[in-house]
């Protein structure tokens, strides 16, 4: 009896019991779910991601969803019971080992609370492991990470993770990338991220935390051999090739001779710059402080200083090597490389030309370029007996490297290296950065600065080597003062 006499409780009210037995089926549910997919990945591992995204994230989310109905009962069990049974709240563990029903229940709650520890072990060691995987970074949230997941295995860094770069090794910036991935949920969330995701990032790890971890810039020495090979847009896809030695150098002197273009890489330099656009194409200030500390400025006759606005960068792998592991290729790049390595005819007539004019034009969804594609090659090509190969090849580069739904594809994202479709190294190494008394320029205009051509030309012609190197016969003609990207945009020229 209650102290005014209404009759004590006996059992609680249906709903205060249903979030608690809600709670514990969900809890027990999601361990038995979780040990059942545990076992599956262990034993037949496959490459799925959504056994690991339901393993690994929905299901130990269902498991605190279970725990805390399950304490939101206990609360409400309790708040009750001190209302309606005399104000004392029950205690909140009572076991009188005298009692064999006691020590039962004393021995279920260790072996519980041992298996629950496992559990919430394992499945933190598998969680910070998948969310750390190239399938959580790239496919958990499918649509915004499409076109970088896609380029990704047709780069040199195919078999490095996307965390690898992304956050680097250390606690401090993995907690970092985890408040930033809970921004990207909201933003997936509520459909708000940005198309295309704008580069360059903003507090991107620096590179030494990164790249140098696996590339260590000491070491570089020395040229590297490289064969570029394209077709002329006439009617018979005339091969032209260019064989150059790059003149990669470094920049440690116990390791090998100074100079070259790794150089920047400031082991014992720093070059500093100032952009004056969001993509860092417009380099108009650039400072160099050598080995001695000797400060050199250049700038461009349009350079007008801003403090307030101006940021000062300093260079790193990032400046150059801006798209390691995710390339869009040009839809002159990619036609190339698809007719080198035969997947296009290369005898088919005009085809260099026309496959880059229909991967030039804009089209709205993939699913549209698809349709457009081949309804385009058919009008050219619908006799050809080649045809719906050359239509398969062309919409294969499409679905490597266009990602309307994200607006993403080469023209969204520059490339530094080189200077033929983007202004890259000529951003400062175009004649026109001057030091203030207008004596020095950053070194320009000598091609062979960066590399020696070793070899060029139409088909038979480039097999004629010069080791002293060549002047360049460019194929378009005359170029006069004009910088490369002008006219190769890498669309239809
Ligand atoms: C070798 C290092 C490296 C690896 C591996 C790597 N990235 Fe990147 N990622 C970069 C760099 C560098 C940038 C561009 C930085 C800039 O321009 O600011 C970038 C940019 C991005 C961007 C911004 C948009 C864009 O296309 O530039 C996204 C999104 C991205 N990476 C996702 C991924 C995903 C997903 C993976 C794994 C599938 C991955 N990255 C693997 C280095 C890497
Ligand atoms: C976890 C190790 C690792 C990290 C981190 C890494 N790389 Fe690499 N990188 C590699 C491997 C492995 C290769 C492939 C080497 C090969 O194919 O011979 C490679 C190749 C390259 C190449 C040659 C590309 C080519 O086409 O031949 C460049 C350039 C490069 N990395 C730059 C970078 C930059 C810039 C970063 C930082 C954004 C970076 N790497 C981060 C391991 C790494
Ligand atoms: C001034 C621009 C520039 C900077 C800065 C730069 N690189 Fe490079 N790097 C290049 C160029 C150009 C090549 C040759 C590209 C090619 O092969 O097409 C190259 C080549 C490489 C290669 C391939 C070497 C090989 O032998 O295959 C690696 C790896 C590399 N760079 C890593 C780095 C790392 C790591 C950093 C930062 C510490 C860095 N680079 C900084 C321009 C740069
Ligand atoms: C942010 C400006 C900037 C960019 C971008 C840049 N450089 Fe440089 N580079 C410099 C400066 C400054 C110097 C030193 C002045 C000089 O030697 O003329 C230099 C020097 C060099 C040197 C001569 C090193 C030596 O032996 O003394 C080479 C080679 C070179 N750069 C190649 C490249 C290549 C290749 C690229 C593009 C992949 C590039 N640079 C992009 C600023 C830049
Ligand atoms: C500041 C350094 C630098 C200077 C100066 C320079 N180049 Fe280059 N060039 C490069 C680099 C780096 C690459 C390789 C780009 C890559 O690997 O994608 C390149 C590539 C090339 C290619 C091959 C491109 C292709 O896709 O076929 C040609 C041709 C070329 N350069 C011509 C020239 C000519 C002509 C000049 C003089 C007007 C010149 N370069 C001056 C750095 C330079
Ligand atoms: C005035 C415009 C113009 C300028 C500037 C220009 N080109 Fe070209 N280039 C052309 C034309 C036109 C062709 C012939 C295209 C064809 O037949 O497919 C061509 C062809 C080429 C090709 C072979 C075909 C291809 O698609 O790659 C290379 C390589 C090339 N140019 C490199 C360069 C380099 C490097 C520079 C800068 C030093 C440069 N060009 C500057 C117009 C230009």
């Amino acid at each position: 009896m209650a102290a005014d006499g209404t009759p004590a409780p006996t059992s609680q009210p249906a709903y205060r019991n249903r979030a608690r037995v809600a709670g514990l089926t969900i809890a027990l549910g999601s361990i038995f779910s979780f040990l059942l997919l545990l076992a599956l990945d262990v034993l037949a591992p496959s490459n799925n991601p959504y056994l690991g995204i339901l393993a690994y994230l929905v299901v130990p989310l269902f498991l605190m969803v279970g725990l805390g109905l399950l304490i939101v009962g206990m609360i409400v069990r309790r708040r009750w019971v001190v209302k309606h049974a005399g104000g004392q709240p029950p205690p909140l563990l009572m076991l009188d080992l005298t009692q064999p029903r006691a020590r039962r229940r004393l021995v279920l709650l260790m072996g519980g609370g041992a298996l629950f520890l496992l559990f919430v072990a394992v499945a933190s060691y598998r969680s910070y492991h998948f969310s750390e995987s190239v399938q959580f970074c790239g496919q958990a949230c499918h649509v915004p990470m499409q076109p970088e997941f896609t380029a990704y295995p047709h780069s040199a860094h195919a078999r490095i993770s996307c965390s690898a770069c992304h956050i680097g090794p250390g606690a401090g910036w993995y907690v970092k990338a985890k408040i930033s991935g809970l921004r990207q949920v909201y933003a997936v969330t509520f459909n708000k991220f940005e198309r295309p995701i704008k580069t360059p990032i903003k507090n991107l790890r620096p590179a030494q935390e990164t790249c140098e971890q696996c590339h260590w810039p000491e070491k570089f020495t020395g040229d590297l051999d490289r064969l570029y090979t394209h077709y002329l847009s006439d009617a018979s896809n005339t091969p032209f090739t260019v064989r150059l030695a790059l003149k990669v150098g470094g920049s440690d002197p116990t390791h090998g001779p100074v100079g070259g273009i790794h150089w920047h890489m400031n082991v014992a330099n720093r070059i500093e710059y100032i952009a004056s656009d969001d993509r860092r194409q417009v380099i108009p200030w650039v400072r160099m402080i050598d080995r001695q500390g000797v400060v050199t400025e250049y700038r461009t006759p349009k350079f007008k200083p801003d403090p307030a606005k101006d940021v000062v960068h300093t260079m790193d792998c990032m400046d150059c090597h801006n798209r390691p592991a995710h390339i869009f290729q040009n839809p002159s790049e990619a036609v190339d490389l698809s007719m080198m390595l035969g997947k296009i005819d290369t005898a088919i007539p005009s085809v260099k030309k026309t496959a880059v004019e229909i991967l030039t034009k804009p089209y709205a969804s993939a699913e549209e370029a698809r349709q457009k594609i081949a309804t385009g090659i058919n009008a050219v090509y619908a006799k050809d007996p080649r045809c719906s190969k050359l239509i398969a090849a062309v919409q294969e580069i499409y679905r490597d490297n266009f990602f309307p739904e994200m607006k993403t594809d080469w023209k969204t994202h520059p490339n530094n290296l080189g200077h033929k479709e983007w202004p890259g190294c000529f951003r400062c190494h175009d004649g026109e950065h001057k030091t203030a008394d207008g004596q020095q320029s950053i070194k320009a205009n000598d091609c062979t600065a960066c590399h020696v051509i070793l070899a060029q030309g139409r088909g038979e012609q480039s097999r004629q080597w010069n080791p002293l190197g060549k002047a360049f016969e460019h194929p378009g003609g005359d170029i006069g003062d004009a910088k490369c990207s002008e006219c190769h945009t890498g669309g239809a020229l």
